[in-house]
């Protein structure tokens, strides 16, 4: 597993798509602006969005704003040509800025608080999620409106995705006619199926399997006389960390064949990615703060850690790779956090150059579920962003 690389090998591997080494070596030398700083790439985000289109094109693209809900983010998904994925009220508030019609958005929370409920109906939300049966009966709250419900279901895979979001919802496949049934009864709209294979998902057969699945719940559904016009095939596509991950036209290619063989045109199919879009956008720069030698290994302290921008190793179960400026023989490390907490250690054990007080490091593809989940816990300065390129 490679955690860390310097600058040199940065530029040999010609990473540059996803980071200029030029840009970077800078941003580790200047000293003239704040650190922590998150770097965030425009025009990564459009690329990321492009070359999943690419991948997928029959697929219609909701970014899920989850990760990532920056201005510049909406703004280039709107630019793009996609929509949203939303789970609160916050999030459409956010989305709705742009003046993008709230009737287009897919509200994908499968239990939602009914003050949620009603506020995203308020705002003009049409498209909601429901996994069971408690969900369908807090539709009769909108005896005026015919929403168009999509019901999620799981499927069982030999091999989970980094974040299992199967473990927390969806329906069994059996479960599916007799909520599509109830919908139906409520007066609202059924409107298709969705599934999330979960976050970080190296496996295509698992969105093969759910595509599969959905090919014969649609044939059965059909049959009991419901329509079915949308397929929803979630987010989970992965991105390279300190882990390879295949190239997003490899990954998607059995997707999107398993979409052709198994979905007929008239179903519009639609996925809510969110790491996939936001994660490489996002270059975060950390000062040494701090350092000290203990038990053979150097411990630096860094001014931002696990409450912070690093949280995402934490709830996302991710590591992201640490590039240096400084070149020579790696020294074993640890890269602390800044709070008064033991807990807040991100890297233990990892080889690099030794620093000083001061140094600079770079921490790659930081762009989803890494700010949004932080705190400000010890009340210490949080990372800002500053917008390139
Ligand atoms: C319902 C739903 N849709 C989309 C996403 C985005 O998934 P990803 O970031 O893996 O693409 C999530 C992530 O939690 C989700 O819960």
């Amino acid at each position: 597993m490679t955690h860390s690389m310097s600058l040199s090998v940065l530029e040999r591997r010609q990473l540059s798509r996803r980071v200029d080494a030029g840009l970077l070596r800078e941003l580790l030398s200047d000293q003239s602006f704040q650190t922590p700083t998150m770097f965030l790439s425009q025009s990564e985000i459009g690329s990321n969005y492009r070359s999943l289109k690419a991948a997928l094109p029959r697929v219609h693209i909701h970014y899920a704003v989850k990760p990532n809900n920056h201005p510049l983010l909406i703004d280039e998904v709107v630019r793009q040509g996609g929509n949203f994925d939303v789970c609160s009220a916050g999030e459409i508030d956010t989305i709705l800025k742009t003046g993008i019609n709230p009737a287009g958005l897919i509200h994908s929370h499968p239990i939602k608080s009914a003050w949620e409920f009603d506020q995203a109906v308020a705002r003009g939300v049409e498209v909601f999620v429901v996994d069971n049966q408690e969900e369908v009966r807090k539709l009769a709250r909108y005896r005026d409106k015919r929403l168009k419900i999509l019901v999620r279901f799981r499927i069982g895979t030999i091999r989970h995705a980094v974040v299992n979001l199967q473990y927390k919802f969806g329906c069994t496949a059996g479960e599916v006619l007799p909520l599509a049934r109830q919908v139906e009864q409520s007066g609202h709209e059924f409107y298709g199926l969705c599934f999330h294979v979960g976050s970080q998902c190296i496996y295509p057969e698992n969105y093969v399997k759910a595509i599969q699945t959905s090919h014969e719940l649609i044939h059965a559904l059909e049959t009991a006389g419901l329509n079915v016009r949308v397929l929803d095939i979630g987010g989970g596509f992965p991105v390279a960390y300190v882990e390879p991950v295949p190239a997003i036209d490899n990954f998607c290619a059995p997707i999107a064949q398993a979409l052709d063989r198994d979905i007929r045109p008239g179903i519009r199919v639609v996925s809510e990615p969110g790491r996939f879009i936001a994660a490489t956008s996002v270059t975060l720069i950390c000062s040494v703060v701090g350092k000290a030698l203990r038990d053979g290994k150097i411990w630096y302290y860094l001014d931002d850690g696990l409450y912070s921008t690093f949280s995402g190793i934490v709830y996302d179960h991710c590591q992201y790779p640490v590039v240096t400026a400084k070149e020579g023989a790696g020294r074993l490390s640890v890269l602390a956090g800044p709070t008064c907490d033991s807990f807040d250690v991100m890297y233990d054990g990892l080889m690099i150059p030794e620093h000083e007080v001061g140094d600079r490091m770079a921490f790659m593809a930081t762009g989803a579920y890494c700010a949004v989940s932080g705190s400000g816990f010890n009340a210490l300065r949080r990372a800002e962003y500053t917008v390139v390129e």
